[in-house]
């Protein structure tokens, strides 16, 4: 291999072969096995050491290479995942290992734990936990909980079961890609060489600007083709998920709202924009007054972000029934509480990236992103385009938890392509996907509960202000959502829930795994055990009391005939939670320093799928003539796994082996709208278009050979083989007609749940099902220091029915992980934590053992009775860790994270 740029000459080997190449001075490693090489299996996260994506061996020792110089590799012998996996016994038993156990999720990660991982095993061939955790200890994966990476590595033997079908726990069927390093992600598809484009922000929360001359300007550069400004959006200079509230610019026009908004871009070559620095773009700021949080936006004369958004309130959501005053008025106790929750970052690895081209006309942008055709109506608009000349083709996702929802790269790629004509790309620095990216919104909530001597609630009064950003982004769904889900999975008469969405000079907050649920459930978890104390009840029997059944009503009154699970996971967690109890209490009996012990739970809820709105997926199916199965899957797979279970539920009403099944997932252009990978709803809408294609799929197949409902297909060499009691038919797919896509049967399938609408007052049929949770947390707490680390989680989840129970233990794995960041270390501030060493993630050392309880109350809407997941896993995990502080100190948080200052002073403030 030999490189073409001018500079300093090296030569080294890369995974055995060796090289010789011209580059330039100063690059990373990283860059020049990237760019020059085309070595794209090592992943970059952050550029600064912090996420170890790009750990490679140099010369058997383990670094990142984003760290290393170029020059430093100078006849050294460099070995990166794909190498290693090739011809390393150690790599190839990880690769499968971490396929066997579901330790790889999205797989940004992935390559850099497995290097990091053979580096330990050259060492100590059979490491224990402590010394896998000290080895992986730079490498950060915000999908997995750590626990499955943990066991893969340790060679615990895995649990794999089934034949594919409907409740096997089978591998991903897209697993090598990611353990291999050869999943290309957003940053991975552009061509060697290609324009690149940097995004010039406002360094202030609130500031005017106007540029300079930007013709001189430009005319003084090298390298630099170009300058996008609003005056260069064709379309509308405006984009936002839900239409009504649309308020963002692709570039603020005079004033800039919030800290890291794009103002401009610039287009160069890869040298020119290496070089570029915006400071020296001529924009002219002027700082302004801004508002920072939701006490402030609301204060009398703050400054107002949107017109017709009086006092910065963006939109109100309400649940009322009953009467909650009077029914708290003739409680017979009563608990209360104000709760603070701040921004939380999504920290996926991957950063916001992507590549645009011009093709035959058309615009093609390939980019990471949760939802590629609202995506394509995003670029419609923006651009002014008819969408039939706009492509988007999803590359693999690093992890997108609710941000890759929002478009981020996408309109600067296209306009960057339509203005120079040239492919262009961009991937963000881990900055200013930070600044730019939506966050978890800061809540603050008041809750008044009461009950009777019984332990039946009685009455419950709800209001919390959503800080939702300089713009709307999934707001309105916050403020829609929290209302319905405040109470709890709870039977509660007397309700009332307000949410208010407020603006700020802060980034838009967005979605992120619950909705805002998260953050009411910490409010009203918490203060159920406080309630569950004064009446003198165990908070577990507490919450089973209260809990919903089927044919209750729920706050929004309506009533499930079945599939209502809650009482079932709070029933399963009593074995854990008695013992847990008594261990606790032995443990601080016999206690003499700092440390005490403490154990709680907490439950959750999670409507599936858009609140009372349609969101219909449809999946499409084909035969070839040649005997292939063609699965037409637009369910964006961010590493939870859509690609298997959507695969495992069509197969499976088929009749074929999921291994016959050819998977061609989303692209505009040849896949049916799946809708958007959020809200929980893949596994149960698409999983249901699935269910319902394979089964047409399977009729028209059972049609064209006249045979019965019960017969078995089999696939033989370009036929179908439908065997119908004694009779065998065989059909020969080569001598049937074949329509546009080459397919001889052709099927799509359309599900969209049903729902209606809500009144004013909140009662409707916000959502086809619910899944459900109660999680157990023991804590051990240095009451000196205020530390909290947590021991142990017990986690009971009811999906209806486990379609794949390995990827479920997954999925509660990374979202007890992420609950515990929020309980007690995550906490975004703009200009004060844009990296990953100032925010802090959960490491490999911080998720202890988890215990995955699967309970499978089957859902009669749910593809063979399946419930959605993804969001339910972190619902109850800080509510569940506050409580055990409490436990373990008496200390009730009323704000996360608990950090060990806040900690510490609220136990030093109780003590006095
Ligand atoms: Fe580790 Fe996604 S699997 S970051």
């Amino acid at each position: 291999m030999h490189g073409t740029v001018s500079g300093s000459k090296l030569a080294f080997t890369l995974n055995g072969q060796d090289v010789v190449l011209q580059t330039a001075q100063g690059l990373r490693l990283s860059q020049v096995l990237r760019e020059q090489l085309g070595a794209r299996d090592i992943k970059i996260g952050c550029n600064a050491g912090d996420c170890g994506a790009c750990s490679v061996l140099l010369n058997g020792e383990n670094v990142c290479a984003c760290l290393v110089s170029a020059e430093q590799a100078d006849g050294q012998r460099v070995e990166t995942v794909a190498g290693l996996v090739e011809t390393d016994a150690d790599a190839r038993r990880l690769a499968e290992s971490f396929q066997n156990h579901g330790a790889a999720q999205c797989g940004i990660c992935t390559p850099g734990m497995i290097v990091a991982a053979v580096a330990l095993l050259r060492d100590i061939p059979q490491p224990d936990e402590i010394q896998i955790q000290e080895a992986l200890g730079g490498v950060l994966c915000r999908c997995t909980g750590y626990r499955k990476i943990i066991d893969a590595v340790a060679d615990v033997p895995a649990t794999l079961k089934g034949d594919g079908n409907v409740g096997s726990s089978i591998r991903k069927l897209d697993g090598w890609a990611k353990v291999s390093g050869r999943e290309a992600f957003g940053d991975d598809v552009a061509p060697q060489g290609t324009l690149e484009i940097a995004v010039i922000r406002s360094p202030f929360a609130r500031a005017a600007f106007r540029f300079d001359n930007l013709d001189a300007w430009l005319a003084d550069q090298i390298g630099i083709a170009t300058i996008l400004t609003a005056a260069d959006v064709p379309g509308k200079n405006c984009f936002g998920v839900i239409p009504a509230f649309a308020d963002q610019p692709v570039f603020a026009e005079t004033e800039a709202r919030f800290r890291g908004e794009a103002v401009a871009a610039v287009v160069g070559t890869p040298e020119a924009i290496r070089a570029f620095k915006p400071e020296n773009f001529p924009v002219i700021w002027t700082e302004l007054e801004s508002v920072a949080s939701v006490s402030e936006a609301r204060t009398a004369g703050a400054p107002e972000l949107h017109p017709g958004r009086a006092g910065n309130l963006m939109c109100a959501g309400l649940v009322k029934t009953g009467d909650a005053a009077a029914a708290l008025a003739a409680a017979d106790v009563h608990v209360e509480g104000s709760f603070r929750t701040g921004f939380v970052e999504h920290a996926y690895i991957e950063p916001e990236a992507g590549f645009a081209q011009l093709v035959d006309g058309r615009v093609e942008i390939h980019a990471c992103t949760q939802a590629p055709v609202m995506d394509r109506e995003a670029m419609e608009i923006i651009l002014g385009m008819d969408s039939s000349r706009i492509r988007i083709v999803p590359t693999g996702v690093g992890g997108g938890f609710g941000a890759k929802l929002d478009i981020s790269v996408q309109p600067y790629l296209a306009l960057g392509a339509l203005k120079t004509g040239k492919p262009v790309r961009l991937t963000y620095s881990r900055s200013e996907s930070m600044q730019s990216s939506t966050k978890r919104h800061p809540a603050e909530i008041t809750l008044r509960i009461g009950a009777k001597s019984d332990g039946r609630i009685s009455g419950f009064d709800f209001f919390g202000a959503f800080n939702t950003g300089a713009y709307a982004s999934w707001g309105p769904t916050v403020a829609n959502r929290v209302p319905v889900h405040a109470s709890g999975p709870y039977r509660i008469e007397d309700y009332r829930a307000e949410s208010n969405g407020v603006h700020t000079h802060c980034p838009p907050s967005g979605a992120f795994r619950g909705f805002g649920v998260p953050q009411s459930a910490i409010a009203q978890e918490a203060l159920f055990d406080e309630l569950a104390a004064k009446l003198g009840i165990d908070p577990l029997e507490f919450r089973i009391l209260n809990a919903l059944e089927d044919n209750m009503p729920t706050v929004c009154g309506q009533v499930f005939k079945q599939g209502v699970g809650i009482k079932a996971c709070l029933e399963a967690l009593r074995p854990a939670w008695l013992k847990a109890r008594a261990e606790v209490e032995a443990f601080n009996a016999a206690a003499t320093g700092s440390m005490r012990r403490g154990v709680g739970i907490a439950a959750g809820w999670y409507g599936c799928g858009n609140t009372s709105l349609p969101n219909p997926s449809t999946i499409r199916a084909g035969v070839k003539a040649d005997g292939r199965v063609v699965l037409h899957q637009g369910a964006m797979d961010i590493g939870q796994g859509a690609n298997t279970v959507i695969c495992q539920i069509f197969s499976s009403a088929l009749g074929l082996p999921v291994t016959a099944i050819e998977i061609i997932g989303a692209d505009t252009d040849i896949t049916p709208d799946a809708g958007k990978t959020s809200a929980s709803r893949q596994t149960f809408v698409s999983g249901n278009a699935a269910k319902l294609c394979g089964e047409a799929l399977r009729a028209l197949i059972l049609r064209q050979a006249n045979a019965s409902p019960e017969s078995s297909l089999k696939l033989d060499a370009g036929a179908v083989v439908v065997h119908d009691g004694d009779r065998t038919h065989r059909i020969d797919l080569g001598k049937l007609p074949a329509g546009d896509l080459g397919y001889v049967f052709d099927v799509a399938e359309t599900y969209d749940p049903p729902t209606k609408p809500l009144d004013e007052n909140g009662q409707g049929v916000p959502y086809a099902q619910f899944g459900y949770a109660a999680q157990l947390a023991i804590v051990e707490v240095d009451t000196a220091l205020g530390t909290v680390k947590p021991l142990s989680f017990v986690a009971a989840h009811d999906v209806g029915r486990a379609i794949n129970p390995l990827l479920v233990e997954g999925q509660v794995h990374g979202g007890i992980a992420q609950g515990l960041g929020m309980a007690l270390m995550e906490e975004y501030l703009p200009g004060r934590s844009e990296n990953l060493h100032d925010y802090l993630i959960p490491t490999i050392g911080d998720v202890p053992p988890i215990e995955t309880l699967i309970i499978e109350v089957p859902d009669a809407h749910g593809p063979y009775g399946a419930k959605g997941l993804g969001e339910h896993v972190l619902i109850p995990t800080a509510p569940a860790l506050l409580n055990a502080i409490r436990d373990a100190t008496g200390v009730s948080m009323r704000e996360v994270p608990v950090t060990p200052s806040r900690l510490r002073a609220a136990i030093r403030k109780a003590a006095s």
